[in-house]
């Protein structure tokens, strides 16, 4: 898999072909992270797949007005910061994407021992 690194990320080649005609939420397997996609309006946001609530996966969840909804207890995340709604007092992370050549990169956060040994 392709991967081009800076300081702090490394862009990981998104395998697969990004729809974003169309509005849906979905699973994107990156880097041997399983992360969550979502395509609203022409937006595309990539988020963690985990609820930091109870843990349900949010690939199955939904997207409302740039809110990813989780399926278990309907909390609420903003798709462009990961704050969740106010009284949930959480968040989820928010991965960096971008495009080049046609081809989309997600952006990870290299660990202290990437760093040091990578
Ligand atoms: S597990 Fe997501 S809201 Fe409870």
């Amino acid at each position: 898999m392709e991967e081009i690194e800076d300081d702090d990320l490394t862009w990981h080649k998104v395998p697969s072909k990004i729809d974003d005609s169309r509005n849906y939420v979905k699973a994107l397997h990156v880097a041997g992270k399983k992360l969550c996609l979502i395509s609203e309006g022409g937006k595309l946001s990539v988020t963690s797949s985990r609820c930091p609530h109870a843990g349900a996966d949010l690939t199955h969840g939904w997207c409302e007005d740039g809110k990813l909804i989780c399926p278990f207890h309907r909390h609420r995340f903003d798709v462009e910061t990961g704050k969740g709604d106010e009284r949930q007092h959480n968040f989820i992370r928010i991965y960096p994407l971008k495009q080049e050549d046609g081809d989309y990169y997600v952006g990870i956060k290299r660990s202290l021992w990437d760093k040091i040994f990578g």
